[in-house]
Formats: structure tokens, sequence, C-alpha cells
């Protein structure tokens, strides 16, 4: 090729497309192809493969075509493709075959993964092809500069990995093989669009490109999880489907696609030199050939063979097991990805969203929770067991010492807007882009709420009720109590009627928090006693760390609760249990405490941060308009009768037809994208 110039063909000019290979992969490319308006040859070994492939394309258009979602009608689609059989009982590729190739602008092969077959083939289509066309390779596992390496159109040869089925999965890897051409890359991100998908471009052809690397190690650290001991199967998908928000739990994928398939392309890619050390669990399975739903029997039972039935997964399983830990090793994958410039950081984190369907991007994950984070969960991992995939990435490592962190510090691999921190005398507030938090800070009096720090608390939350660019306020408590109650020392010599203002005011900054225009978690680190559980109880939701201790202590010192613990108790746990607590003045763990329902949800210590910050943010990403909304008629509605409530509910709800975030929320929803609400 060299001196040559090389006049690249256009999209517009792809008239024809062969797709080889009619199995489960191919016939849904094939389908897309004719969707996509193009001549569509599709080849196969054997005419009863091509019958039943043709059958289930029209099977899957008539249910595309009642859903709305096929522009022409099934027939005309059906029309498009021409079925051929490539192989003569010679056992040599057919005249048809080779007529097909002739009038081929792009072929796409979707065969066997063996790569004598796949070469062969190649070395055929390249002699049978025009010279403009493009051979792109479904490939998921074989190397696409060795196929090209069969024809005499290297920069022409190019990997094209549609994700299972092709008709719904909206992602395509394209994949650069060492002498692909920016053009051919081009033309086939052009063609995949066409074909309504959208493009990532691995720049490098890495054994399992992106997803299926990325996936290998969140799946391989799952599994590693239950087989150290750490927690069960159940456990683990609890929290990957409900706390991550993945749409299926860890498990449940490998036993929905087939623990044989994931095998074979782990082995495949491992002999290709993607270094890991397998876990065992998986082999096992294999072996005992529990492959998951299509045997009936995987880490999950189903009621047949082939026969899915959702396993039941409960929620509260979810707490036990570290997310940031589960994603680690996918996050140091994704940094090696990057750091060898292999995809760009968007690419990487859109092929996760697209290919896996996981509600955000690896490294927007890893943001959440924090560089220093993934880096001591990976620094953990590497010291229990010395596998070297464990071992941080340089990237990140530069980043944890350029304090690049994340949301915290408001860049990390993104940026993220304003992270600032400011100090009054007895708090400080932290924004974080759309969330703020406020620390109650005299951790050496267990952070007792002087009169001094409740003036300060209503100042900081006016202040932040009025800053735009904050959505949800987390309050927490700095050392080892979220707040031991009101400062006992201002309480020497006080009249009553001065403790009656003092309850008062109190009283009125409860009802602040409470009436409140935006979402306030209470992230409880430690004891929330007396005044700290009164201000506990009038933010929205408590999120409490293992150990912390809850009570009204009050009694013992001669009085009681005086902002609003009389009521908000009661109102929330059973009246008995109620005035126990107020009578007797004991203090209840956590774990009491979330059994009455006082508190929401139980962390251990050293995920209260990262759990209370991924929920703001996930909160924050809401519309401002309904959030307030929502509060005000829950709040309000318990506190009137049923009649008020629903007529309080009904009028929000029509007012917030007035808003530009309904409309945008429905137009995304419509769209398929995530929406971006404005509070307006
Ligand atoms: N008001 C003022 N200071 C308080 C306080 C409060 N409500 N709660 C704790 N502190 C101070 C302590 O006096 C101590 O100060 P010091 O180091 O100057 O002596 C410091 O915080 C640490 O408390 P300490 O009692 O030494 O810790 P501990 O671990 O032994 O006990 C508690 C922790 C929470 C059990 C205990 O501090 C306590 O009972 N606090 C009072 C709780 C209460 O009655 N609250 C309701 C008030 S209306």
């Amino acid at each position: 090729m060299l001196g040559e110039v090389f006049i690249g063909m256009k999209i517009e000019d792809v008239k024809t497309i062969t797709v080889v290979g009619a199995g489960t992969m191919g016939h849904g490319i094939a389908e897309l192809a004719a969707m996509a308006g193009y001549k569509v040859y599709l080849a196969d070994i054997a005419q009863e493969i091509l019958d039943k492939a043709l059958e289930k394309i029209k099977w899957s258009l008539q249910k595309l075509y009642q859903k709305g979602m096929l522009r022409d009608s099934v027939d005309t689609v059906m029309s498009r493709i021409t079925p051929v059989v490539n192989l003569g009982p010679d056992k040599n590729y057919t005249e048809a075959f080779a007529q097909a190739l002739s009038e081929t602008d792009v072929m796409i092969e979707a065969i066997i993964e063996r790569i004598d077959i796949k070469k062969m083939l190649f070395a055929y289509a390249d002699k049978h092809t025009p010279s403009h066309a493009i051979l792109a390779t479904n490939t998921s596992s074989l190397p696409i500069t060795e196929i090209a390496s069969a024809t005499g159109r290297p920069e022409k040869v190019v990997g094209m990995h549609f994700f299972n089925p092709p008709p719904l999965m909206p992602l395509v890897e394209v994949i650069k093989g060492e002498k692909t051409s920016d053009e051919t890359v081009d033309l086939i991100v052009a063609l995949a669009k066409k074909m309504g998908k959208q493009a990532v471009i691995v720049k490098k052809d890495v054994p399992g490109f992106i997803v299926n690397r990325i996936l290998a190690r969140f799946l391989n650290e799952a599994c590693w999880t239950v087989v150290r001991g750490g927690a069960t199967v159940e456990e683990v998908d609890a929290t990957v489907r409900y706390t991550m928000g993945f749409p299926m739990g860890a498990f449940e994928l490998a036993d929905y696609s087939g623990i044989d398939v994931f095998y074979y392309v782990f082995t495949a890619v491992s002999e290709r030199g993607f270094k890991v050390n397998p876990c065992p669990l998986f082999k096992e399975k294999f072996d005992a050939k529990e492959y998951g739903m299509k045997s009936g029997k995987g880490f999950y039972t189903y009621p047949a063979p082939g026969k899915y039935a959702r396993p039941d997964i409960p929620k509260d399983k979810a707490g036990k097991v570290n997310p940031a830990k589960l994603i680690a090793p996918a996050v140091n994958e994704a940094a090696w990805l990057l750091e060898n410039d292999v995809a760009t950081k968007e690419d990487i984190d859109k092929a996760v969203k697209l290919g896996l369907g996981w509600p955000k991007g690896v490294f927007e994950f890893a943001d959440e929770y924090g560089i220093d984070t993934i880096v001591a969960a990976l620094e953990e991992l590497y010291k229990e067991t010395g596998f070297d995939e464990y071992k941080p990435q340089p990237l990140l490592l530069k980043m944890k010492e350029e304090g690049l962190l994340g949301r915290k510090t408001g860049k990390g691999f993104y940026e993220y807007g304003t992270a600032e921190e400011k100090q009054m005398e007895t708090l400080i507030i932290r924004i974080e882009e759309p969330i703020a938090w406020i620390i109650l800070n005299r951790p050496k009096k267990l952070n007792a709420l002087s009169p001094k720090l409740l003036k300060e608390l209503a100042i900081a939350l006016d202040e932040l009720e009025e800053d735009d660019r904050v959505r949800a306020v987390i309050l927490t408590g700095k050392g080892r109590a979220f707040s031991a109650g009101a400062d006992v020392t201002a309480f020497m010599g006080v009249t009553p009627f001065k403790a009656a203002i003092f309850s008062k005011r109190f009283q009125e900054l409860t009802l602040k928090m409470q009436l409140y225009s935006k979402p306030i978690i209470v992230a409880i680190n430690g004891y929330a006693l007396g005044g700290g559980l009164e201000i506990a109880m009038s933010g929205d939701i408590r999120i409490a760390a293992e150990g912390a201790m809850l009570g009204q202590p009050e009694i013992n010192l001669g009085f009681i609760p005086g902002a609003g613990g009389t009521q908000r108790l009661p109102r929330l746990i059973p009246r008995g249990r109620a005035l126990e607590l107020i009578f007797t003045g004991d203090m209840i763990p956590v774990s009491e405490a979330v059994k009455l329902g006082l508190v929401d949800r139980v962390v251990p210590p050293e995920r209260l941060e990262q759990e209370a910050r991924s929920l703001a943010i996930k909160i924050a990403e809401k519309p401002p308009l309904a959030l307030m909304a929502a509060k005000y008629s829950v709040n309000f509605g318990l506190e009137s009768n049923i009649w008020a409530g629903l007529a309080l509910e009904s009028t929000y709800f029509g007012l917030l037809f007035s808003t530009d975030d309904v409309v945008e929320g429905v137009t995304a929803f419509l769209e398929k994208r995530k929406p971006k609400f404005k509070g307006q």
C-alpha cells in the first residue's frame, strides 16, 4: 500500500453488507443491517441454519414492529436479506458466496471463534470482495491483527464487536488492528450509527477489548469475595443490584448469560495474555455443567433448564459488601486501559454503561467512592493475596498523590464544579457540587450542642438553602459522636423562662430542617443523644454507622427532651418504646434502632461517608422542585389528616406540570437518556 493514495469509501457508498455466520450474533447483525436499509447477504454453512436464522429474524422484527420500533414493514426488511450457503459438499466455498462477496462493501464476520477458520475466510474474502471493501470481524476474543494478516488489505480489516442480542444492545466496540486505518475505523463507527448503535473506539487490539476486560475483573472479584468467605452469593448480588444499581447481580448475570460462555471468553483472553487469577468457583460450576439458566442451575436454581425466573435476592442483604472494594479491580483495569491509550475515559465509561447497563461509568463510580478509597481497597487486596492485578495502577497512585480524589475534591477522572470547605467556629461546611456537608465540629466535647453551634447550624442551613449549586445536604459529626446532646454546661443557673426560650429556639431549628426545601440526609457517625437525636430525627433519611448509640438521656439530668423528642420519637417508633426510652434514658445500639425504624440503614463506620455521599448524589440528580414537593407532601400530610394531605399532594402534582423539569423528564425517558434537571 506504500505510496498509494487511499481514497476511502464513504458511508453513503455502502450499499451491500455480507454477514458471515448466522448464529446468535450473525443473525442479529444481519437483522440490524437490513433494518438500516442495506442489501444483506447472510451466509452460513448449511441451509437449515439459514432457515432457522431467517425465522428468528422474522420473529424479532415482528416484536419490534409491535413495539413501534420498526420504520418499514417486516416483509420489506426481510426482502433485503438473501441467504447464502457458503460451504459446498466438497468443503470449499461456494460460487454463490463468491458472487455475494463480489458485491460486498462491508463484510461482517460472526463465525466460530477459531483463528484458523477465520483466517481462511478472510483470505478468501480478500480475493473475492472489491478492493474498497472493508472486512470486519465480530470476534470477542481473537486478535484482529492476526486475522488481518491473512489478507492483503490489513488497513481495511477491523473489529466490530456487537453485544448479545445485537438488536437490543446499544453498543458496538470498534477495534483497531495494528494496521487498521483511521478511515476504516471512521467508516465502521458511521456504519454502527446507521445501524442504530453507539460506537466506542478501541485503539489497541488488546484481548477482551474494553467491556470484557472490565467485566472479567468485576465478576472475578465478586466471585473471590464469596470464595474468601467475605459474603454469600446473595449478599454480593444484593449489593450489586440494590446499592450499586446494576441491572443484575454479578452471579445473576453469569447465570443469565451462561457460565460456560464467560468461562470460554475468559479462558481465551487469558491465553492471549490477560493476566488474571481466575476465581475457582466459575471453573467448578463449569466442570459440574451448572451453566446457569440454560441448564436449570448455576449460582441460582431455575424452574427448568432454559426457563428463566429472576432470582429472588432480598434487598436487606445489601449492606454487607463494600461496593468500592468490589469495583476496585475493575477501576484498576480501566485505569490500565486509559494509561495504555487503549481508549479514552469517555469511551470506557460509555462502554460499561451501554455494554453492561451500569448506571454510571467505571470512572464515575471511582470518583464517587474516592480514588483514595479505591487505592486503599486495592492495596488491601494485594496485601491479602499478592495477586498482581490488585497492584494499583500508577495513574491511580498519581491521582491520589495529587489530591485528585474525585467528587470530594471536585476533580478526579472528571471535573465536578466547586469543591470548597468553609470553617465556622463550631461547624465545617463542605460543598461538593451538587451536594453539601455540614459537619458538627466540636469533637472533643462530642459535638455537644452549644448555643453558638445551634446558631451556626441555622446560618449554615440558610446559606446552603440559597445556594443553587447544592441540591441535597448531609449532616454529620466529626470524631466519635454525631452529637451527645445539648451542651449541659450551658444549663447551670438557667431560669425556667430562659430554658423555655432555649427549648423554643431549638425546636425552631428542628422545624427548619423539617421544612427545609432540600433533602437532608443525617449520617449518624457515633453517639446521637438528647438534642443530637432530636436533630437527627428532623432530617429526612438517617444512615448510621455500626457502633453508634442513640437515646434521650435527659431524664437522668432531671428534665425531658426539649427539641421535639417527645413528639418525633413516638412518630418514628412505637409509643411504648418511645416512652420507655424517655423514661429510662437508656441508650440503644443501631442494630435495635434500625429494627425500630429510628434509623433507615446501618453501615460499617468506614463506609458511612461513601454511602451518604452516594445516596445524596443520587437524590441530587432528581428534579429539585419535585423533591421539595415530595418532602412537603409527606411531612405536612403526616401532621394533618389524609384529606388535607391528599389535597396538598394533588396540588403539588399539578404545580409540577408547570415546570421545565417535567418536560425534561418525560423527553429524556422517551429519548432513552438520562435527564438533566435544572430546578425550573
Ligand atoms: N454537654 C457538654 N459536654 C459534653 C456532653 C454534653 N451533652 N456530652 C459529652 N460532653 C463532654 C464531656 O464532658 C467530656 O468533656 P471533658 O473531656 O472536658 O471532660 C467530653 O465531652 C467527652 O465525654 P466523656 O463523657 O468523657 O466520654 P465517654 O465516652 O466517657 O462518654 C457519653 C460518652 C456520651 C456516654 C457521655 O459523654 C454522656 O453521657 N454525655 C451526656 C449525654 C447527655 O446527657 N446528653 C443530653 C444532654 S441534654
